[in-house]
């Protein structure tokens, strides 16, 4: 286990200030030197240096476009380069401020303080109703806050009083930025309203240095003069279809003419699809554009890059994947990346990229899946099982069921509807009401054979359908094949890679008593039979299972505490040590959260792990934004790292094991000098500045685990199965799989509220 960030004297006894977002990575920036270092590049950019990173109105991710507080968070979150971008507007009085876009209304609130300002104009010859800065002097502006402009994010920062800054203001108290970039998206309709754009830039120039500027008008450039030191000219692209105003081309008709581009400008800015073009939300295969304009001598900026939307099902919800595959793919590299998240795309040019097949493992844990590769492929069958392997588990995974004929397979529920088409099955007359397990009916394993359940079709699961609206690899939703225990230990023999396999095993005294089905003795057979010769787990979350198991065999045992909880009596841990050689918790009995944020971290791994040497695995992981709380960025490789380097879990388990495996391997955590953007987050630290108003009162707290919660009478003996259960009609909630589990639910609703919330608040 690594422990150095720990041993950071830094990383404690901070007290935060409210205005100081800089707290919230404890080691500030690393030394320049480090991407420039390299000698020989590996880079297929135009000059040969690692891209750039463009933060699109600061962290806007995180904080509202454009505010103070969005700017300020680059600095101690991103790459010592980064690029600050501002969307310069003009106000009635000719005052550049930077702002997300000439109409208002999207990110401000200026509907509620000036209501009656609503206007309407001519936009690139669209007639426009909204709130245009044009409208308001730099004084009217006072009382106009920026909010967040993409519902889906945390509305915690929209009644923290952002002021919006003019480009003068943002330059001058962000001390020197490394980089300033100003995008003119309207200079047009500027000028049409006598207002001039480039004299605003050749007085502003005078006192701040502006390294980039960008206009997808082609008479911007044409027309705007600056003195001895001339910032860089980017030629924004829009969708192809759309018209330039000047040239009345569109933009896909101007892209076949970069050495026109060329003559005004030294690179471009395009949306991710000139690049990777997206059919469906599946990538098709790249296309030659960053090459051809490299030919042509043009810098590529490629832009729409954000942890929380728009990302391909090829990238499985992962957003480091999606950098990578720009700057990383063997045939070239964008010059630079616009992107909401700027710490991602920072970790993904310096920790992640050119890793290369043989990058050794920086820090010690388990990758354990979760049913396979689930967040792929329907969980538990081959295809799952394979591109776990593939992706570099180090163990996966089987949770087994009971065939009625006792055959011992892997699939996430003991009710087939979960993630089967059995519903759809000549089967679905099957149904059965347990009450130990539904109080609604449902189709359990134990009654059907192997050779039915074989017959079936698996099922993906995905979580957030519901409020998001977001899938997992539809064209791979029904893929696969389901897997006997056997088979499931057999195929992992195969593989070189992978330490061992873990094996869960719900519901044995119900079989028992109930079925007449021994599923701890199957599964015992079952290893006997194969000869499996590497790590066998064996987890339940009864204790009185374990407690069997260690009665016959030597394997490995792994209690589950399902419960979300705050602590853990010292007797209880005690009980479980007779049992278990290894505990797994819920993401949320590490770091517990309310509305979605981080209210601190629990001791439960530090004493489990130090005092009782027992191992703490973690669950469950996801790529997915909604599964993390709004700490993480949005990222799911930064929860994962602040789970290994702060909670410092053994373990973590995972539907996604290719970020975990990656995370792994990258080059920046066992760096003397970590930075930032491998840092882990300061638990409670955005809650801390969040403006309380904006958030629910407080949860009553999870209840702490005890000896009693352990204890369980022991198995009770086989009872032969009398006759067979008598079908049920079936519930018409069940209608198609979900395999949702608890804790995501929670969060999925407590996101889903906020979402909601911030609409009702835009109404
Ligand atoms: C608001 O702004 C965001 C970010 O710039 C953009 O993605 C979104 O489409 C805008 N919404 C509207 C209604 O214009
Ligand atoms: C711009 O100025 C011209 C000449 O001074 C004037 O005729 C025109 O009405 C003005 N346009 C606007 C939108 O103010
Ligand atoms: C722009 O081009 C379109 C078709 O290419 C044409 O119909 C239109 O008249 C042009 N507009 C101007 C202002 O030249
Ligand atoms: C490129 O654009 C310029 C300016 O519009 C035009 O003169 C030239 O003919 C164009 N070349 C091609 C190949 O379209
Ligand atoms: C994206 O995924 C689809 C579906 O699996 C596949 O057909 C396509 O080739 C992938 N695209 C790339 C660029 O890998
Ligand atoms: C990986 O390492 C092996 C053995 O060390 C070596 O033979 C191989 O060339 C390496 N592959 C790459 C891509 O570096
Ligand atoms: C279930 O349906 C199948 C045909 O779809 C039928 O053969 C079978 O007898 C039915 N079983 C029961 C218990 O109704
Ligand atoms: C195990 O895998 C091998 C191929 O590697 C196959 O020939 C054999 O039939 C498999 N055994 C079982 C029980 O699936
Ligand atoms: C095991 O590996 C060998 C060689 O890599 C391959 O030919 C075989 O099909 C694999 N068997 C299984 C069950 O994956
Ligand atoms: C655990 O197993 C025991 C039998 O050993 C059983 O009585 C008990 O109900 C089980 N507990 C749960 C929560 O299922």
């Amino acid at each position: 286990m690594i422990t150095h960030m720990q041993h950071n004297p830094s990383m404690f006894g901070f007290r935060a200030s409210k205005l100081l977002l800089s707290v919230l990575f404890l080691i500030q920036l690393l030394s320049t030197q480090l991407l420039a270092q390299r000698s020989k590049s590996p880079w297929q950019t135009l000059t040969g240096k690692a891209p750039r990173v463009i933060a699109r109105g600061g962290f806007s991710g995180l904080f509202p476009d454009s505010s103070l507080n969005a700017y300020n968070f680059v600095a101690p979150t991103s790459a010592p380069n980064t690029v600050l971008w501002c969307d310069v507007q003009l106000t009635k009085d000719g005052v550049g401020i930077c702002f997300p876009s000439v109409t208002m209304y999207n990110a401000s609130n200026v509907q509620d303080a000036y209501p009656k300002k609503k206007n309407s104009y001519l936009l690139n010859g669209v007639p426009t109703q909204d709130w245009f800065t044009i409208d308001f002097t730099s004084k009217d502006l006072q009382t106009v806050f920026l909010i967040r402009g993409v519902l889906s994010r945390s509305d915690a920062y929209d009644n923290n009083q952002n002021v919006i800054s003019t480009v003068q203001e943002i330059a001058t108290q962000l001390k020197k930025p490394k980089g300033f970039w100003l995008n003119v998206q309207h200079d047009a309709f500027y000028t049409q309203h006598n207002l001039s754009i480039s004299s605003f830039l050749l007085t502003v120039s005078k006192t701040v240095i502006i390294d980039y500027i960008s206009s997808p008008e082609v008479s911007f450039f044409r027309n705007i003069r600056f003195g001895k030191t001339r910032p860089k000219f980017v030629f924004r692209f829009l969708d192809k279809d759309e018209v330039e105003v000047s040239t009345n081309q569109t933009y896909g008709s101007l892209m076949k003419n970069l050495t026109f581009i060329k003559t005004f400008a030294s690179g471009v800015l395009v949306p991710k699809s000139y690049i990777w073009p997206v059919k469906d939300q599946y990538l098709l295969p790249h296309t030659s554009f960053v090459k051809d304009a490299h030919r042509a001598g043009l810098e590529v900026y490629a832009s729409g890059f954000a942890n929380d939307f728009d990302i391909a099902y090829n990238y499985s919800y992962d957003p480091l994947a999606e950098y990578l595959s720009f700057m990383d793919n063997g045939d070239f590299s964008v010059d630079g990346f616009l992107s909401d998240f700027p710490l991602t795309a920072s970790s993904a040019v310096d920790c992640f990229s050119h890793l290369g097949s043989n990058a050794s493992t920086q820090v010690d844990f388990l990758v354990i899946s979760k049913n396979g590769a689930s967040g792929d492929y329907p969980g538990c069958t081959d295809l799952a099982y394979s591109k776990a392997i593939k992706d570099g588990a180090d163990v996966i995974d089987c949770s087994v069921q009971m065939s009625s004929d006792g055959v011992p397979f892997c699939l996430n529920s003991i009710d087939l509807v979960e993630s089967t088409n059995i519903i759809q099955s000549p089967f679905k007359n099957r149904s059965a009401t347990v009450p130990e397990f539904n109080s609604l009916a449902g189709l359990y394993s134990f009654n059907l054979a192997w050779s039915e359940i074989q017959t079936l079709t698996p099922a993906i699961t995905n979580p957030y359908n519901g409020g998001f609206k977001m899938f997992r690899n539809p064209r791979e939703r029904s893929s696969g094949k389901l897997v006997t225990l056997s088979q499931f230990l057999n195929f992992t023999k195969n593989s070189s890679s992978l330490v061992g396999v873990l094996i869960n095993v719900e519901h044995a005294a119900y079989l028992r008593e109930k079925q007449g089905l021994d599923i701890v003795k199957a599964v015992l057979d079952t290893l006997k039979e194969s000869g499996y010769s590497k790590r066998v787990m064996i987890q339940s979350s009864n204790s009185s299972v374990l407690v069997d198991i260690k009665k016959h065999s030597r394997y490995e045992t792994v209690y589950e505490v399902e419960e979300t909880i705050r602590d853990i009596l010292d007797s209880a841990i005690q009980d479980i040590k007779t049992f278990a050689d290894a505990v797994v918790f819920k993401k949320l009995s590490v770091y517990p959260v309310s509305a979605s944020f981080i209210t601190g971290q629990t001791n439960l791994v530090e004493r489990l792990q130090k005092k009782f040497k027992l191992p703490v695995y973690v669950e469950t992981f996801r790529n997915e934004f909604v599964s993390q709380a709004w700490d993480f960025f949005s990222d799911a490789t930064v929860e994962l790292n602040t789970h290994v380097t702060l909670a410092g879990v053994s373990g973590t388990i995972t539907e996604f094991p290719l970020t975990a495996a990656r995370y792994k391997r990258n080059r920046c955590v066992a760096r003397e000098d970590t930075p930032p953007y491998m840092i882990p987050i300061q638990p409670a630290g955005l809650l801390e500045i969040a403006s309380p108003t904006s958030l629910p009162p407080a949860e009553a707290p999870n209840p702490v685990f005890t000896d009693a919660d352990v204890t369980e009478p022991p198995l009770p003996p086989v009872i032969a199965r009398a006759s067979a259960t008598s079908p049920g009609p079936l519930s018409t909630d069940q209608k198609a799989p979900n395999g949702q589990a608890r804790v995501a639910l929670s969060l999925l609703l407590s996101a889903l509220s906020m979402v909601l919330a911030s609409l009702l608040l835009l109404l």
